[in-house]
């Protein structure tokens, strides 16, 4: 049996929920995290973290290394969304979101970090978004912050491969989850963008609704944690390959075929 340990941040619903159990089926000592862990009931240990709350994350962190010695893998996945144009969204809504998309996985890697160093092994894996690889409208602010993942996680990966320590992000296109609901959105202020938001948000929603569950993230997540080479990115989902690489080689096809897919 494998009793690797990891650390599964919100694992409450959605992707990480689906995570969290399939590692737990396989073998894993599985602590995941949620801000109200009484209010579930799941087969592995929930440790409460709001990752918008420095003290949150110095407490949660402490309970682990009370519970554990040792850490294998940590599973960055909690985050939210925020749908509207970009002219529309107050800053402040907007670094909100980066608080608990950007800077929230920052500060809890940083909390690991002395842990893995210090065993000279680890993974950290964490749940990016194919939106942090291509650019949408009304996700601007979503999208610029799981952008941030990516050139934070790309430059870690770097510094600790000599700690013997693994950096991965995936990177899911649509699936049905809480996300949208869950998720903020702004208020309707500028006329201009009636047309263009209300495309957008019926494409997002629809999209979401029509998606799968999220359990082939949950395999990708065994195959990763169970490599032990793992490459730096993994797409995964419909179109998760083909848009980023159509974006970057015929920026034009892309830009005219998404419009058209909004019918603008
Ligand atoms: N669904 C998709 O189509 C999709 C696609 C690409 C990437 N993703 C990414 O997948 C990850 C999981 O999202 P999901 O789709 O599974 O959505 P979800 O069902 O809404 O799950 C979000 C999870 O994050 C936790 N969370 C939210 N805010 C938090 C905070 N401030 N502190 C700590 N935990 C917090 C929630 O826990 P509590 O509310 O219990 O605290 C919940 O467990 C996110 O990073 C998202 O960006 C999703």
């Amino acid at each position: 049996m494998n009793q690797q340990t990891v650390l599964v941040t919100g694992a409450t619903s959605g992707i990480g929920l689906m995570i969290a159990n399939k590692l737990h089926e396989n073998g894993f000592k599985v602590f995941g995290t949620g801000r109200h862990p009484d209010k579930h009931k799941v087969p592995f240990e929930l440790l409460p973290l709001d990752v918008n709350s420095d003290e949150s994350i110095k407490k949660c962190i402490e309970l682990l290394l009370a519970k554990t010695q040792v850490l294998d893998v940590l599973i960055n996945n909690a985050g939210s969304s925020l749908g509207g144009p970009i002219e529309e969204t107050p800053v402040e809504q907007a670094r909100k979101l980066f608080e608990t998309n950007f800077w929230g996985v920052v500060k809890v890697t940083k909390a690991i970090l002395p842990l893995m160093r210090e065993q000279r092994s680890g993974k950290i894996i964490t749940t990016g978004s194919l939106s942090g690889l291509i650019g949408a409208p009304i996700i601007g602010y979503y999208s610029a912050s799981k952008h941030a993942l990516e050139g934070f996680f790309k430059s870690l990966r770097l510094e600790v491969k000599q700690f013997n320590i693994k950096v991965s992000v995936i990177e899911p296109a649509f699936y049905k989850t809480n996300i949208g609901t869950a998720g903020e959105r702004v208020a309707a202020t500028i006329p201009d963008y009636d047309l263009i938001r209300k495309r957008a948000t019926d494409f997002v929603g629809e999209s979401i609704a029509s998606a799968p569950t999220p359990e082939p993230v949950a395999e990708l997540i065994l195959k990763i944690v169970n490599t032990k080479e793992p490459k730096y990115s993994y797409p995964i989902g419909k179109n998760s390959k083909f848009l980023p690489t159509l974006q970057f080689l015929s920026p034009g096809m892309f830009e005219s075929g998404y419009l058209k897919k909004l019918k603008l």
